[in-house]
């Protein structure tokens, strides 16, 4: 080792240290901030490197850089995944732009997207992977024509076609039923296990109110007669979507859609069932058993499906942590006021319950769009209101939306 680390000095300028464990050298949510500090840490106070030792791993702000650095643990920071959500990052925080720095959320869309598909995507930015078509997120151009834009709905995808728009030239109102912008992410800041997604949703709140030419109608309710009355040029509907409740079960209106799970915690009692165990329903029950209660996921086929491959790693770990039991080809019956009574390998088991949750898939809210179609020249529709999906795909359609008003 000491002959490798002399040898070392003459060819090395720096080293950043990592590990060689996959859920900390790449950490995904739930994996806390700065895993790797102790290592780099310990390896400068020993004495023996003598260059220059970087920190990489979970550095998600300039602020964290700038501590770590200052307290001596690490001579410098690498950052891989916040300059893939925000490669403007390091300009804006020289400049003072702290707020408009779009957060990665460590939802490993990017390395899943890479590995399997080879197609670079991420998550917030959607001009990952498309940078020869439309250049950096800083660089998109003026829109020719300025419109009077109208946005119906403050979600993820919403919030992306606000602000498109408005870096573009255009004059947008942007309403939302609810008294705050979050859509269907609200419920991240109750979710106990992932922080990262509560900052987006705190950086989408805020971002709107930095553009002058903006205007958020909180607690506005959209109505055709309303949308109307904005004689806008084009109009993006962005009204999301929502659970989908098992209504083909007995007893399903005994349960409550999964969401309820983050803003109720209080009154779930302490034996919970989930039906469904997609990634809604596993991370759901990670986040009631990192509250102290006791979670059961039954899924009819196999748990996690829908989820990456590394991604999912950082959940299982989650699931063991919190001792969520998934319990897979459990064919549920029905819901009692006692739990579910379900079927598996031949025979029926009731599992008792204080409250049970679904959490069996999305649907789109799309009915607005319809009645409004006739409201303006070009009306779109976005997001889960279009399709059910993740953030990436409602980021995209709004960001893209956005990018084709004033064309012509
Ligand atoms: C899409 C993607 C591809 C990566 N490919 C490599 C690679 O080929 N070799 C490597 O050593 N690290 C690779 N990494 C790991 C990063 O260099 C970095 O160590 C890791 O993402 C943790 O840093 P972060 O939290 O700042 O993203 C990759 C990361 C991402 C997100
Ligand atoms: S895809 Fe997810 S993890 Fe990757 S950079 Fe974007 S937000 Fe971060």
């Amino acid at each position: 080792m000491a002959e490798f680390l002399s040898r070392a000095e003459e060819y090395v300028d720096m080293a950043e240290v990592s590990t060689e464990n996959w859920n900390y050298c790449m950490p995904s949510t739930y994996i806390p901030w700065a895993s790797n500090r102790e290592f780099v840490r310990e390896i400068k106070q020993s004495g023996k490197v003598k260059f220059p030792l970087y920190l990489v791993g979970s550095i998600v702000s300039p602020e964290m850089a700038e501590e770590i650095i200052a307290s001596g643990d690490a001579d410098g920071i690498s950052f891989s995944r916040a300059l893939i959500a925000d490669p403007a990052m390091p300009n804006k925080a020289k400049a003072g732009r702290i707020d408009e720095i779009t957060p990665c959320l460590r939802c490993m869309r990017c390395t899943d997207g890479d590995n399997k598909t080879r197609f670079f995507r991420c998550s917030v930015n959607p001009t990952t992977g498309h940078e020869t078509r439309v250049g950096f997120m800083e660089d998109i151009p003026e829109a020719k024509i300025k419109k009077n834009v109208l946005v119906i709905g403050g979600g993820p995808g919403g919030v992306e076609a606000a602000v498109t728009a408005a870096r573009r030239g255009h004059t947008v109102t942007l309403l939302e039923k609810n008294e705050e912008l979050g859509g269907t992410i609200r419920y991240a800041k109750n979710d106990a296990l992932k922080p990262d997604l509560k900052r987006y949703l705190q950086y989408i709140q805020k971002l709107p109110s930095l553009y002058p030419n903006i205007t958020v109608k909180l607690g506005t309710e959209a109505t055709p007669e309303l949308v109307g009355s904005y004689k806008a040029d084009h109009i993006i509907v962005a009204t999301g979507g929502e659970p989908i409740p098992p209504t083909f079960l007995e007893g399903w209106e005994k349960a409550k859609d999964i969401l309820d799970a983050y803003f109720h915690a209080d009154s779930v009692g302490e034996e919970v069932v989930i039906i469904g165990g997609g990634l809604s329903g596993v991370e759901a029950a990670a986040h009631l058993g990192a509250l102290g209660k006791k979670v059961t996921v039954l899924e009819k086929y196999t748990c996690l499906a829908d989820v990456g491959t590394s991604y999912g790693w950082g959940v299982k770990l989650a699931v063991k942590q919190y001792g969520v039991k998934l319990v897979e080809q459990a064919d549920v019956l029905e819901i009692t006021d006692e739990g579910v009574r379900y079927a598996m390998g031949g025979k029926e088991i009731l599992k008792k319950a204080d409250s049970v949750f679904y959490a069996i898939g999305m649907k789109s809210n799309n009915q607005l769009f319809y009645e409004v179609a006739d409201k303006a020249p070009y009306v779109d529709i976005i997001g889960d209101a279009a399709q059910t999906a993740r953030i990436g795909e409602a980021v995209v359609s709004g960001f893209y939306a956005a990018m084709d008003i004033g064309t012509f």
